[in-house]
């Protein structure tokens, strides 16, 4: 009487784990084989099968199905493993350089930044935030450590005295790109600020930084309000 309830189990079993046509013609002829079986020998027929239900060892009727079912689920499983694999490397690489973030100011000066004869970028010296050491303080650059999206702001001011002219105009490139510009020229009031956001794709290695223009000023920066920041909304594994 075992047999029978062998018999059961490894229908369920391939039920469980059976999607081939292979599998359920096994199942099939496990079910009829169950159904028809009388207590005397199964009818396993031309199946490679020494055994016999008699000896009551279970499944061995359809010993080679459910080994080429092993056989298909162990690939698979290898191929899934790759994959995972994969997904995990990819994760790692994005998850890895996506703290970066920079804020950097010019330093406090009651004198003029400028004029120059030609572009210059800005060095804003005074660094509080390099997360990812993107922002070199010497040059004024930002290289993107990453591929992705990222957001930059930059702020001009600049302070004249009564009989002066504000006469400020700053620019930031993206590897020598005009991206966003900020200026002012009047008489009218002699203190100004105003401030600019972008929001740029960038490729690992990508240049970002600001420009005073030639022949205009920024002055009397006395707290370090020209400010240029930068950080990575989020990234992508496009390099
Ligand atoms: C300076 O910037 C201005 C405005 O973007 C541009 O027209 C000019 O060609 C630039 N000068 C140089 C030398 O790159």
């Amino acid at each position: 009487m075992k047999t029978l309830t062998v018999v059961p189990l490894c229908v369920l079993v391939i039920l469980c784990l059976s999607s081939g046509s292979e599998a359920s013609s096994a199942l099939d002829l496990l079910r009829e084989t169950a159904v028809s079986w009388a207590g005397g020998s199964l009818p396993c027929g031309g199946w490679d099968c020494e055994c016999a239900f008699r000896r009551q060892q279970g499944c061995c009727c359809a010993a080679k199905p459910l080994f080429d079912l092993e056989e298909a689920i162990f690939m698979r499983m290898v191929g899934l493993w790759d994959g995972l694999s994969r997904l995990n490397n990819q994760v790692q690489e994005v998850t890895a350089g996506s703290r970066i973030a920079f804020t950097a100011t010019m330093l406090p000066t009651a004198r003029c930044l400028g004029p120059f004869t030609s572009n210059m970028s800005i060095s804003y010296q005074s660094v509080s935030l390099n997360q990812g050491s993107g922002y070199n303080p010497a040059l004024g650059t930002f290289t993107a450590p990453h591929a992705g999206l990222y957001s930059f702001s930059f702020t001009a001011y600049s302070r004249v005295g009564d009989a002066d002219r504000l006469y400020q105009k700053v620019q930031l490139l993206m590897n020598g790109q005009v991206i966003a510009s900020s200026w002012e020229d009047n008489r009218e009031d002699s203190e100004d600020c105003s401030t600019q956001t972008v929001l740029l794709q960038l490729r690992r290695g990508c240049q970002v930084y600001v420009e005073l223009l030639s022949g205009r000023q920024l002055c009397g920066d006395a707290q370090g309000n020209n400010a240029f920041s930068g950080y990575l909304l989020y990234p992508s594994t496009e390099e």
